[in-house]
């Protein structure tokens, strides 16, 4: 098996025979021995805990009965330990202060004749007990067989986190339960709970109840994405939802249960518009009139820095400090428009009072001042990165989300960070093909580059390197409406950041991975017990098209899957590939425009045309030059891909000025038709060209044969593809020009009114 091929270099001794497919586990040990048999669990094993009478032993022995009770069906009573039970085929749990495997590491025995967890806290105890479950078969039983194997194991980084995002869409109780739960299960620890948006206040707070009687319940929602309709369209459904304060501690208690920290984030000074909804005096224009946000994206509407600002945050932070343990508090500090302060003859007074010269240094007052208080009250401030502007609070912790840049400037500062860079962290955005993936904010991250990220930025010196307390991976829920969404989005790729964050530096292979998880993904599906399973996506066993030009220049498409033990099958003749369809070995070669669909017996789909025409892999110049920013190599718009879909922008490539390419055919040739099409997305200020004037040419110089297409379009209406056609039925030449004509400025009424527009195309296709 592949993975013990990997990992015995690393393990201490082995030399046992194993079979394939035993110990999917994930994250995979730091030190990993197979071993030869197996115990036999039912229900006469017991849990067996030394010290005798240790109660926070007993308390995780029966977390861990009752989580095996659900997810197998098996009942495991917990004993102390005593002379007659230590000699039994049994579990034993034992707390062994002398181990050196750090606060959470733990080693974990099976042997045919009894199972020893050995762990110097409750904690270690605990993730052996983890590691015991994924080993365990997935569903009910009465009797099940364990591999034996030997592991010593402790994680790399000391934060493994996951955010969810309960402001934007609230996710009831029995569910936050269930995601700690599978954080537990792949060993992460920190679980950073969203409590306050613009678009929902979530959280209970005694003394200003209206938070949650006006905070908690917005009217509607935005339908689509922002720019998906113009003008915006509103669903007319409420939404609402708050936790309680005996809720949040339930969940708290649930949470220690499973060595998971809390850390809840109360957003300030930005994304507040739901607490102004409440309290309007809190704003800088309490005349206004705010709502509970409606839409996506950042409200400009955002906390004034004024003395009942402050008293008001130090009295819900004093309920929050009461209802959280942890050592963190999260305050936000993202995403602050400075608008409202710029247009507040009160902020422009203090500004001068305390000597800040811009609303940036009025930002990092607002935080210091509310660091001052938490830190007082012994507890420590988390900010996303925002909060380097204008000078770190003496004693924050960044989390760096703008990418990486955030994260290395605070450790270079020596001030602790969390890595959750969008780019990879951002679980939210699209795991597999936008134009069929359910709605998703945007970006595009499959499975493998989650796995490819590496936490530890290699601009830090080892000493800086110390700073990097972890990573986390974030769920922002503006389009994962249901606790089912929010499954599909987190899962698997949160088990992927989980295993990167725990995992040794340089240990794990994508490929070792995806063969674990294929087998790990059916015990998702029991670990709540049969009728609960987790939506996770199956994006996993997808099929992936890649092309490229031959030694004659013929087109030639590669199918490739991250599940790699599986086979493909395809057809090009139209019809549904099954297991008896041709059998993908090697790259295809197209001769001209085709179909592929591909299916593999895991349950991967492909159907993709590739579009064959003549201008494809032809060079094209760009008159005015530099060439536009997204097409660096000037190759988009000839590699036969075509954009698919508004919501991919990967193939588009955007005109901010007027087009003008001249494409080289190589040779003079017949040309009948030459197409492209156009994004239209007004929000975006993405407006079609007004006219396309498209022309041949022999020679490269003369250009006849011009046809001239003025494009005429609604602006009202949802985001659409625009195509542009231009006949030329049997005209010869060997170069093509396309001028296009930006539409100008924004019109009136536009919310971006005088503002350039752009455009936007992704093929030229010349037949
Ligand atoms: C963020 O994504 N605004 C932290």
């Amino acid at each position: 098996m592949k993975h013990l091929l990997l990992f015995l270099v690393l393990s201490f001794p082995s030399f046992a025979q194993t079979t394939d497919n035993q110990y999917n586990l994930i994250p995979f040990p730091a030190q990993f021995s197979g071993q030869t048999g197996q115990f036999t669990l039912s229900s006469a094993t017991r849990i067996v805990i030394t010290p005798a009478k240790d109660p926070a032993v007993r308390a995780v022995a029966q977390t861990v009965a009752g989580q095996i009770k659900t997810a197998n069906g098996l009942s495991l009573s917990v004993s102390p330990t005593t002379p007659a039970l230590a000699k039994g085929a049994h579990i034993f749990f034992s707390l062994n202060k002398k181990l050196t495997l750090g606060n959470e590491g733990y080693k974990l025995t099976i042997t045919p004749a009894r199972i020893l967890a050995e762990a110097a806290t409750p904690n270690g105890l605990f993730y052996a007990a983890q590691t015991l479950r994924q080993l365990l078969p997935a569903g009910q039983m009465t009797t099940a067989t364990l591999p034996a194997c030997a592991i010593a194991d402790k994680p790399r980084f000391g934060y493994r986190g996951l955010m969810l995002d309960v402001g934007r869409h609230f996710m009831p109780v029995p569910f936050v339960k269930k995601f700690i739960d599978l954080m537990a299960l792949h060993k992460q620890n920190t679980f950073h709970w969203h409590l306050t948006e613009d678009q929902g206040w979530r959280i209970e707070i005694k003394k200003y109840p209206k938070l949650t009687q006006v905070g908690s319940k917005r009217a509607e929602s935005i339908v689509g994405q922002y720019s998906q309709n113009y003008p915006q369209q509103f669903d007319g459904k409420p939404v609402s939802g708050f936790y309680t304060q005996a809720e949040i501690r339930d969940v708290v208690r649930y949470a220690q249960s499973r060595f998971v920290t809390i850390i809840p984030e109360i957003e300030m000074p930005g994304h507040a518009q739901a607490a102004l909804a409440s309290y309007p005096e809190l704003g800088c224009d309490p005349a206004k009139g705010y709502q509970v946000y409606t839409k996506w994206g950042v409200s400009e509407d955002v906390y004034c820095p004024s003395e009942k600002t402050f008293t008001f945050l130090q009295d819900v932070l004093t309920e929050v400090i009461a209802l959280f343990p942890g050592k963190y508090i999260h305050i936000g500090g993202d995403e602050c428009p400075k608008t409202a302060w710029k247009n507040s003859a009160f902020c422009q007074d203090l500004m001068k009072k305390n000597g800040l010269k811009d609303e940036h240094e009025l930002q990092s007052y607002f935080i210091r001042r509310i660091e001052k208080f938490l830190n007082s009250k012994g507890r420590s401030i988390i900010g996303w990165d925002e909060i380097l502007e204008s000078g770190l609070a003496p004693n924050a912790t960044v989390m760096s989300w703008r990418g990486t840049a955030g994260g290395i400037a605070a450790a270079k500062q020596k001030h602790t960070v969390i890595m959750s860079p969008a780019g990879t962290c951002y679980l939210d955005s699209y795991q597999g093909n936008p134009a069929t993936e359910p709605l998703a904010i945007g970006g595009y991250l499959p499975l493998d580059q989650v796995y490819a990220y590496e936490p530890m930025p290699a601009e830090l010196s080892a000493a800086e390197q110390k700073y990097v307390m972890g990573v986390q991976g974030n769920i922002w829920t503006e389009y994962l409406p249901t606790p089912e969404a929010v499954e599909y989005a987190a899962f698997p790729r949160a088990v992927a950041l989980a295993e990167i964050s725990w995992m040794p530096a340089g240990t794990h292979n994508f490929e070792d991975f995806a063969l674990r998880l294929k087998n790990h993904l059916p015990q998702l599906d029991q670990n709540f017990g049969p009728s609960v399973p987790v939506n996770y996506a199956k994006r996993l066993f997808d099929i992936s098209a890649s092309t490229q030009p031959n030694a004659q220049g013929q087109l030639q498409v590669q199918l490739s899957k991250l599940d790699t033990d599986s086979r493909i099958f395809y057809t090009i003749n139209g019809r549904e590939p099954n297991e008896r369809s041709t059998e993908y070995i090697g790259p295809i070669t197209l001769t001209k425009t085709t179909t592929i669909r591909a299916m593999t017996p895991t349950g991967g789909k492909l159907t993709q045309t590739f579009t064959l025409h003549k201008g494809k892999n032809k060079p094209y110049t760009y008159a005015q030059s530099p060439a536009p920013t997204n097409d660096p190599k000037t190759n988009k718009l000839t590699d036969g891909v075509r954009g698919e879909t508004p919501r991919d922008r990967r193939q588009w490539v955007n005109f901010f000025g007027n087009m003008d390419i001249v494409l080289d055919l190589g040779d003079v040739t017949s040309v009948t038709k030459v197409s492209l099409n156009f994004l239209k997305v007004i929000l975006d200020k993405s407006f079609p060209p007004t006219s396309v004037n498209i022309a041949l040419s022999k020679d490269g110089a003369d250009f006849k044969e011009a046809l001239t297409q003025p494009i005429n379009y609604e602006l009202t209406g949802p985001w659409d593809i625009l195509p542009v056609v231009a006949d030329f039925k049997t005209a010869r030449a060997r170069y093509v020009r396309i001028r296009a004509k930006n539409a100008g400025e924004c019109p009136a009424g536009h919310p971006d009114a005088g503002q350039k527009t752009y455009f936007s195309t992704d093929e030229i296709v010349v037949e």
